[in-house]
Parts: C-alpha cells; sequence; structure tokens
C-alpha cells in the first residue's frame, strides 16, 4: 500500500491521541498472568495490537474488542510455545517471563520489528536465567525452563532497556520472594504497565537512581485500566503543526511526558499552550537549529528524532543530532536527501552524553544544514518513525509524493491518512 500526499498545504484543527502502542502490547501480555478477564480502554486499533492479538489468541486468550476497549481474558494457556508472528515485531519475547511464570516452560519465535541496528535480547535473557530459568537460543527460536518456578533475584541491568524492564518485572510479579531491578528503564509506558498490574494485585514499587523492588505474590486477578496516550502520536502531530505553519490541537498530549519535546521545539522556534484536553501546537517565526541528542527517559526519546529532524531542514542554520539509544537510526537521511534536504549521517558522537557507539563504525549522529526546500519523491517507508518523516516531509514539499510501505505506519499510527485528511492535508492510500 501507498500514500500519495500533495504537499504544500497548512494543517489546522484537533486531532486525539491513540492509545500508546508501547503500552497497549505490553499490557496485553500482561493479561496473560491472570486466568481472569481484563478490559483495556483506550485501546489502539494498529498492526502490533494486532500481532499481539494473534499472540495472546493462539495461547487461549478470547478476545472481544468494542469502540477501542478490549476484553481479553486467559482462564487456561492452553500452550507455552508461540509457533508463528517469527520477526513480525518484538512483542513475543515479552510472553518469555507469563509463560514461564503460568506452565514452567515457554518457547517463542525470534523477534522481527523496525531495522533500525542488531537488538539484541541479551539483558532479557540474563535477567530470566538469574530468576531461575534456563533458557537457549536456537537459530529460529528461544525456549525456556523454570521447571521449579521463577524465584526472585537482584539483578542490574547492563543497559536500561524498555523490553528488558517489562520482561523482567512480568516474570517477577508471580516469582517467588523479591526482584530488585538495579537501572531500570522507567519510560511513562512501564509505569502505566506498572499501574495496571497494580490494580491485578502485583506488588511494585519505584525507588531513587533507577530501582524498581516487585515482591512476588502468589496469583493475580483480573482489572480495567485506559491506557496512556501515545505520546510518540503527540511529537508527530506537534511536528506536522510547526512544519507546515499550522496550528493543531493535540488532544490527550500530556505536558509531564512530553517535558524535554517540549523544551526542545521552543528552542527551535515552534510553540505551545497546554490546554485542559491536549497541548496545541504552532510556529512562533522562523525556525532556529538545535543540538539533540537522544537517550532513555526523561531525555529526549530515540523516536522522536525522525519527526524532529524534517523540522531542522526548514531552520535556519546547522543543527547536530547524536542518537545514543540505537546504532542504527539515521537510515531515512538519505530519503530525505532525495527530497532536497541536506543531512550528514556520521559515525562520530557529535554530542556529550555518554554512547555505547563511540568509536565503532555505526552511524548515529547527523549534521542538518537548513533550510532547504523540499521537491516530492518516490520513498519507501524503512521504519515506523522514519516513516513519520517521510510523511511530514511530504506534506511539505513541493508536488506529489509516493510513499510506499505504509503498513510500516500502520503498525503504529491508527488510521493515520484519515485523521491527517481531517486536519487538511491532501493524502490518499492506494
Ligand atoms: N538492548 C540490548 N540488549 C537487550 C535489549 C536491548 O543491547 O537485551 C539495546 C538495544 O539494542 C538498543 C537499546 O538497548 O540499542 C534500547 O533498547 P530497548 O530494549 O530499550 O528498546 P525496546 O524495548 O526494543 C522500546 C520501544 C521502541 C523505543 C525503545 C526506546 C516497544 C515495542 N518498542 O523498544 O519503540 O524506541 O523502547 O524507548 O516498546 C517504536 O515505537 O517505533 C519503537 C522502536
Amino acid at each position: 500500500m501507498r500514500f500519495i500526499i500533495q504537499g504544500g498545504r497548512t494543517l489546522e484543527g484537533n486531532i486525539r491521541l491513540a492509545g500508546a502502542k508501547n503500552a497497549a502490547t505490553k499490557m496485553m501480555v500482561a493479561s496473560l498472568l491472570t486466568g481472569e478477564p481484563c478490559v483495556l480502554e483506550n485501546f489502539p486499533e494498529i498492526g502490533d495490537t494486532k500481532i499481539t492479538e494473534e499472540l495472546c489468541g493462539s495461547l487461549g486468550s478470547k478476545i472481544e474488542k468494542n469502540n477501542n476497549i478490549l476484553k481479553i481474558s486467559t482462564p487456561e494457556l492452553k500452550t507455552s510455545k508461540v509457533t508463528s508472528l517469527s520477526r513480525r515485531n518484538r512483542i513475543p519475547i515479552l510472553a518469555l517471563g507469563p509463560l514461564l511464570a503460568r506452565m514452567g516452560e515457554a518457547e517463542v519465535p525470534i523477534l522481527g520489528g523496525d531495522k533500525i541496528g542488531p537488538r539484541p535480547v541479551d539483558i532479557h535473557l540474563a535477567s530470566l536465567t538469574a530468576m531461575g530459568a534456563k533458557v537457549e537460543v536456537l537459530a529460529d527460536r528461544y525456549v525456556g525452563f523454570a521447571k521449579n518456578g521463577l524465584r526472585g533475584a537482584k539483578i542490574a541491568l547492563r543497559y536500561p532497556s524498555v523490553g528488558a524492564t517489562e520482561n523482567t518485572i512480568l516474570a517477577a510479579v508471580l516469582a517467588k520472594g523479591r526482584t530488585i531491578i538495579q537501572n531500570a528503564a522507567i519510560e511513562p509506558e512501564i509505569l502505566d504497565l506498572v499501574k495496571f498490574l497494580q490494580k491485578m494485585g502485583a506488588l511494585i514499587e519505584f525507588g531513587a537512581n533507577r530501582v524498581i523492588y516487585i515482591d512476588g505474590v502468589e496469583h493475580l486477578r483480573g482489572a480495567n485500566h485506559e491506557i496512556m496516550p501515545d505520546r510518540n502520536e503527540a511529537v508527530s502531530f506537534a511536528c506536522l503543526a510547526i512544519a507546515t505553519d499550522g496550528r493543531i490541537l493535540v488532544k490527550g498530549a500530556q505536558q509531564e511526558n512530553l517535558s524535554t519535546f517540549l523544551n526542545t521545539i521552543r528552542r527551535i522556534g515552534g510553540e505551545y499552550e497546554v490546554k485542559k484536553n491536549g497541548i496545541e501546537f504552532y510556529r512562533a517565526g522562523k525556525l532556529y537549529p538545535a543540538n539533540i541528542e537522544t537517550d532513555t527517559y526523561p531525555g529526549f526519546m530515540t523516536d522522536w528524532q525522525q519527526p524532529t529532524a524534517v523540522l531542522l531542514t526548514q531552520a535556519n542554520g546547522s543543527s547536530n543530532i547524536h542518537e545514543t539509544v540505537y546504532e542504527d537510526r539515521f537510515g531515512y537521511a538519505a530519503d530525505l536527501n532525495l527530497m532536497g534536504a541536506d543531512i550528514k549521517a556520521q559515525t562520530k558522537c557529535l554530542g556529550e552524553l555518554p554512547c555505547r557507539f563511540i568509536g565503532g563504525d555505526h552511524c548515529h549522529s547527523a549534521i542538518i544544514n537548513g533550510p532547504t526546500e523540499l521537491e516530492a519523491a518516490k520513498i519507501s517507508v524503512r521504519d515506523l518513525r522514519s516513516g513519520i518523516a517521510h510523511v511530514i516531509a511530504a506534506l511539505i514539499a513541493r508536488g506529489e509524493s509516493s510513499i510506499n510501505g505504509v503498513e510500516e505506519l500502520d503498525r503504529g499510527y491508527e488510521k493515520l491518512d484519515e485523521r491527517l485528511k481531517a486536519l487538511g492535508a491532501n493524502i490518499s492510500r492506494v
């Protein structure tokens, strides 16, 4: 599927955020920890939740959906093996913990997801091993056993990985005894998952300095939860408003989860008003260059640099982006350059944050020289967030762009074309 986009229109109006992709999928996996029904409100209808529905369904979950409300219940896990879904996304690895906890064994396929670096899972596996599981890595799958159940452990993560923190929490809530996770990720989506688990009966506390304490309980019950609004959608729509010199009220956008972005956007020359029901974004005047470094929460998120980079192609001067979370997230620079941008990806660290990629050959920094006029182009989406950069670039470019591989965008953005049309975009899906 393709998007055909005619650039040059100013986007204006209101847009409501969908539920957060990176919270919804984890909560669906968390629901496997109980035999009782769970209800998730503000549930996003996107590709990644569909894949997770398939995963839970294959394990025995019964699922009903109505008006962005998901009811999911798994009275009995009918198998400990996830056999399909190989390389489709990164959720199956998170099923290891719940399956080991409830069945003492688990099998999940090798992961897929965005091609933004090697994306190993050693930290996930190290945590589960510390909790008493044995996990074998085979060519096409991970096979785990915990015949005597999982037990709490003191675990220091080598890096505050979002997925590994979630996996450890999901395994620890039903383990025997206390688990202490040091150097844990503390992204808002993790907090939202923890809120859901707490409603299910789990005992989880956040200490200072990225420490999470979990006391295992005997069993968990069903719970209702309203999924937090998607802050990555919020940033995408904010950049869209400023790039097209429009004015968009992003309904549901939460200041507390976006503060680093809000500061950056103001430095660049964007403006915003925090309202009761969301945040309204617009341009203050001309756009200025910026130096941005991505980081774990509460830093500038790695999923925000792509839409922000499009803004920087329109800024007056030279900007840097230093990506410290993923090795390979500047593939989209070549696509924007094809449209007339001037972005040079670099292996050097262009920033001051400690970076695991220093001295390596990963192009993990970029220099963006602006302003550059963008021309329409034919582009293929590489991954979800570079795809949104393509869409924003096409919306400000001169002429008609064709963006191939829209399925990738559908993984994370709910009905993107329909919602952008309502803001005045000239976009169609073919
Ligand atoms: N890492 C390891 N070993 C591990 C796990 C991670 O080396 O065992 C490395 C990764 O290779 C990467 C870094 O740690 O360089 C960060 O990875 P992390 O595990 O934190 O990310 P993730 O859980 O795979 C989630 C989101 C990403 C988001 C990151 C960072 C989901 C499904 N995905 O990925 O979102 O960028 O956290 O916040 O929650 C997206 O939504 O498009 C997306 C890519």
